[in-house]
């Protein structure tokens, strides 16, 4: 699906000289539902979200140079799991990956934002927003956002994607599950947003 055109994209001043593709304006943001077939590249982009979270996480990369992410064949094995990549006017951007059931709360019904990811390349334009709203517009009902406590930028992105998706302030309430602090945000998609 081609989500509307957002604001152009342009780079801070920088040492490295920008090239016509990073002047571009962003005119496309699309959610493309991944196969089977796609899973190699759900695979390296989840490296990258994995090398992200290693700032503040304790994960240990493999003696291969990979972190691995071994749940990922059952995007496609397991019922109730989606899997969508991310492009932005052609390009790959990022990554969504969900399941139904809360991993915190006990809510089966709940769908649960199992993975969210926006390459560095293209954060802070709205894109981030954009996917999250079209991922709560095709699968209404309940949602859980769980955020690791120590990752203060993505509470600080939440907030913003689901109070302005729900038309007011929500606020995550602090979770501790086997030793692991979260933020959880709670919230119903409905159909006619
Ligand atoms: C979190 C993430 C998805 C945000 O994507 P994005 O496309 O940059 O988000 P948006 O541009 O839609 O941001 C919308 C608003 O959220 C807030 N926000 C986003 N990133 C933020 C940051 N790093 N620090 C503070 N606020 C932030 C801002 O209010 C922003 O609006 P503004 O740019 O006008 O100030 C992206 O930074 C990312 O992939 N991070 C690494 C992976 C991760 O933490 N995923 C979430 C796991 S729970």
């Amino acid at each position: 699906m081609i989500l509307s055109r957002h604001k152009a994209y342009t780079r801070a001043q920088s040492p490295f000289p920008m090239t016509e593709e990073a002047k571009r304006p962003v005119e496309h943001v699309e959610i493309v539902p991944a196969a089977s077939e796609h899973a190699t590249i759900l695979a390296n982009l989840l490296e990258l979200y994995v090398h992200d979270f290693s700032e503040f996480l304790k994960v240990k990369i493999g003696a291969d140079g990979r972190f691995g992410y071994e749940s990922l064949p059952l995007y496609w094995s397991e019922p109730g799991r989606q899997a969508f990549l991310v492009r932005v006017d052609g390009s790959l951007a990022g990554l969504a990956l969900l399941k139904r059931g809360s991993a915190l709360s006990g809510d089966e019904s709940a769908w649960d934002m199992a993975e969210f990811f926006v390459l560095r390349a293209y954060r802070r334009h709205g894109i981030g927003t954009q996917i999250a709203h079209e991922v709560w517009r095709r699968f209404p009902g309940n949602w859980e956002v769980r955020v690791m406590q120590a990752n203060v930028s993505a509470e600080h992105f939440w907030t913003h994607a689901i109070s302005e998706y729900v038309g007011e302030l929500v606020h995550p309430v602090r979770v501790e599950k086997n030793g692991e602090c979260w933020n959880l945000f709670s919230f119903k998609s409905k159909h006619s947003l």
